[in-house]
């Protein structure tokens, strides 16, 4: 009999706290659509003082806020991104970039650690006096922390030399910052600092943040005006949005100091499973909360027989391939139930096929 569901698919599953849930009862609200809602004015003017840009948008999701910002930079129909070729992107975001906006993507391969090596975006880059049959090159995409990375940061260092890269060649840098915060908190920066050089960057609310919905962008008062436009184009522009506004400025308050315990709760667990035998984890690669692992080839468990097992003890895993789990940490979850977690692993890891008639 399970009495407790510890679960670890992802940053994405966390519930509203009580805090956030009496803030979206008594949210003051208008029509957003009609740019009246004073409480999604009040949380896109916080995420633009916090990003250290000159305005900010309340988008539905994070896919949006990406398709619209790529859209943006990318008016003309041809035009190419060049971005990493594990990005969500490019992976994970149904190709809406090219389904809807005529963008063509330039996928150029991503390093470990998320970062794409300097030198070959530049390559990337098109020659606009060249050849007519190339696409155009006007943005470039970097990803922090970088997902199927394992949650790797980008460093301020890395993202400012991408940003001279962009503007010597008259580019714009977009910054998919789903996790911007826990790249933040885990390299010591602020938010701001951390996305200077980029034109735009979108900030998920509802991952390591814990907000029941939303994105938000930021970047140029005129970049915003044209995002908003195209909001209601997508059918993302809503109306009484301060609802969903109003959790995210208590997610603003209440979560940014958790994501460093976060992140340490990250570290034990990787530390824990890592010394069990059977499976691995390079524990120097997880600097967020993102945690992949893998069970050691020949081992006499397999990845959809471990989840069941873990889900008998109600832990809720993501298994990524045959032999990959993911496990991302929130603020829903405590340091007992790291320990918890980490018993059931050591407990499931040591079932026999033979005694049990397999
Ligand atoms: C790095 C990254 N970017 C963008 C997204 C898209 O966010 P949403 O699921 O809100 O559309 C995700 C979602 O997991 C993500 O991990």
């Amino acid at each position: 009999m399970v009495t407790k569901t510890v679960d670890l698919r992802s940053d994405t599953v966390t519930k509203p706290t009580e805090a956030m849930r009496a803030a979206m009862a008594s949210a003051e609200v208008d029509d957003d659509v009609l740019c009246f809602d004073p409480t999604a004015v009040r949380l896109e003017s916080t995420m633009a003082r916090i990003t250290g840009k000159e305005a900010a948008l309340f988008v539905p999701s994070g896919t949006m806020g990406n398709l619209i910002s790529v859209l943006v930079h990318c008016e003309v129909r041809g035009s190419e991104v060049i971005l990493g070729d594990n990005c969500h992107i490019h992976i994970y975001e149904n190709g809406g970039i090219s389904t809807i906006g005529g963008v063509h993507p330039r996928p150029v391969k991503n390093n470990e650690d998320g970062t794409m090596d300097i030198d070959r975006i530049e390559a990337a880059i098109r020659d606009p006096s060249g050849e007519i049959v190339y696409p155009t090159t006007r943005l470039i995409c970097l990803e922090n922390t970088h997902a199927n990375s394992g949650g790797r940061c980008l460093s301020v260092e890395y993202t400012d030399q991408v940003g001279e890269l962009a503007k010597k060649y008259g580019l714009k840098l977009h910054i998919d910052g789903a996790r911007l915060f826990n790249a933040a908190t885990a390299l010591g920066v602020p938010v701001d600092r951390l996305v200077r050089a980029a034109d735009s960057v979108s900030v998920c609310l509802s991952k390591g943040l814990g907000a029941p919905v939303g994105s938000v962008i930021v970047g140029s008062a005129d970049f915003i005006k044209k995002a908003r436009r195209l909001r209601k184009t997508l059918g993302g522009g809503m109306r009484q949005v301060g609802i969903l506004c109003a959790a995210a400025l208590v997610a603003l308050q209440e979560n940014v100091a958790k994501l460093e315990h976060d992140h340490k709760k990250a570290r034990v667990l990787a530390e824990g499973i890592n010394q069990i035998k059977g499976l691995m984890v390079d524990v120097a690669s997880v600097e967020t909360n993102i945690i992949y692992f893998d069970i050691e080839e020949g081992f006499h468990m397999t990845v959809p027989k471990l989840c069941k097992k873990l889900e008998e003890h109600g832990i809720l895993v993501m298994p990524e391939t045959a032999s990959r789990i993911r496990l991302v940490m929130h603020h829903q979850i405590s340091a007992s139930d790291v320990q918890y977690v980490i018993s059931c692993f050591q407990s499931a890891m040591t079932w026999v096929p033979e005694e049990n008639g397999m």
